[in-house]
């Protein structure tokens, strides 16, 4: 247990959650942070889905919905979080520390799943900020590579600092045994909005000039042959959602699988 705690207390767990430890927590910058906690062994899910977290911290905690950033294979449970100043949540979550406790609803859910796309020769993967943890999950997950043929996480922040989540995750998965050779299928599109970088917007603009396929050396996206994903903020969501729209793609569901999927970075 961790000295100066910010999550112990004496406040009973509340029914239908698990209470799990935290083993690991890493800062990136000052907006930005990861943690891992324990995964209880009854607890199952599809990369890509979303639960609720909280902290034992008072009688009814809060609750948020946030993306699994580990594929469901992994032994522990991983989140990538931003720390939103006077944030409910966040401003007590970015103060965990290894050996404190989360609390996590037994129930996962989402759209960002393969089963809810058509099968197709690539898939695209659009995030910008805390949008690429459930990419973080699905391209550690050997069934995205199974379904297709090339997978393009494009990536889009702010600043630099902000892309060494994503990058870190991809470099590690090169030497990945189980995911390793299969992620050669991965390619990582980076882009940053305010920092110079070698490659500079927001990646509707992209889509809009083609500088994102001449980049990537592809055809622009078409129904016949690409599959989308996407996850960032409310604004973001919907301008993807029309780019994609106008290369003919159609939003599908969990029950209604179609070519591109959306699902909101919640926590802001
Ligand atoms: P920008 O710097 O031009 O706002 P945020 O942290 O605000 O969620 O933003 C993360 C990244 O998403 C930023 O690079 C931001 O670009 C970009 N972004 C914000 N809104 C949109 C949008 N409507 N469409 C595409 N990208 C967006």
């Amino acid at each position: 247990m961790s000295l100066d705690s910010t999550t112990k207390t004496e406040f009973p767990i509340p029914a239908g959650v698990f209470a799990e430890t935290v083993t690991e927590v890493k800062h990136y910058t000052d907006r930005l942070f990861k943690f891992r906690i324990t995964r209880p062994s009854s607890f199952r899910f599809r990369s890509g889905e979303f639960v609720m977290i909280g902290l034992p911290n008072a009688e009814k905690p809060v609750f948020r919905a946030y993306s699994i950033a580990s594929p469901s294979w992994d032994e522990e449970i991983e989140f990538y979080s931003i720390k939103v100043p006077g944030g409910p949540l966040t401003e007590h979550l970015q103060k965990i520390r290894e050996g404190d406790t989360v609390l996590m609803r037994k129930k996962p859910t989402g759209t960002l799943v393969n089963d809810a796309l058509l099968p197709g020769k690539r898939l695209w993967m659009f995030s910008t900020g805390t949008g690429i943890a459930p990419f973080a999950s699905l391209i550690r997950d050997p069934e995205t590579y199974e379904k297709f043929d090339e997978v393009i996480l494009t990536y889009t922040c702010r600043e630099k600092g902000e892309l060494d989540y994503g990058k870190e995750l991809v470099a590690a998965l090169k030497s990945d045994p189980l995911v390793g050779e299969m992620a050669q299928k991965l390619r990582h599109y980076c882009t940053l909005t305010r920092e110079g970088y070698p490659f500079k917007g927001r990646i509707t603009d992209l889509m809009a000039s083609g500088k994102v396929f001449d980049d990537l050396g592809l055809p622009p996206i078409s129904p016949e042959t690409d599959r989308g994903m996407i996850c960032g903020s409310m604004a973001m969501l919907q301008d993807t959602k029309a780019a994609l729209e106008g290369f003919g793609l159609e939003e599908g569901a969990n029950n209604k699988p179609a070519t591109f999927v959306v699902e909101r970075a919640f926590v802001d």
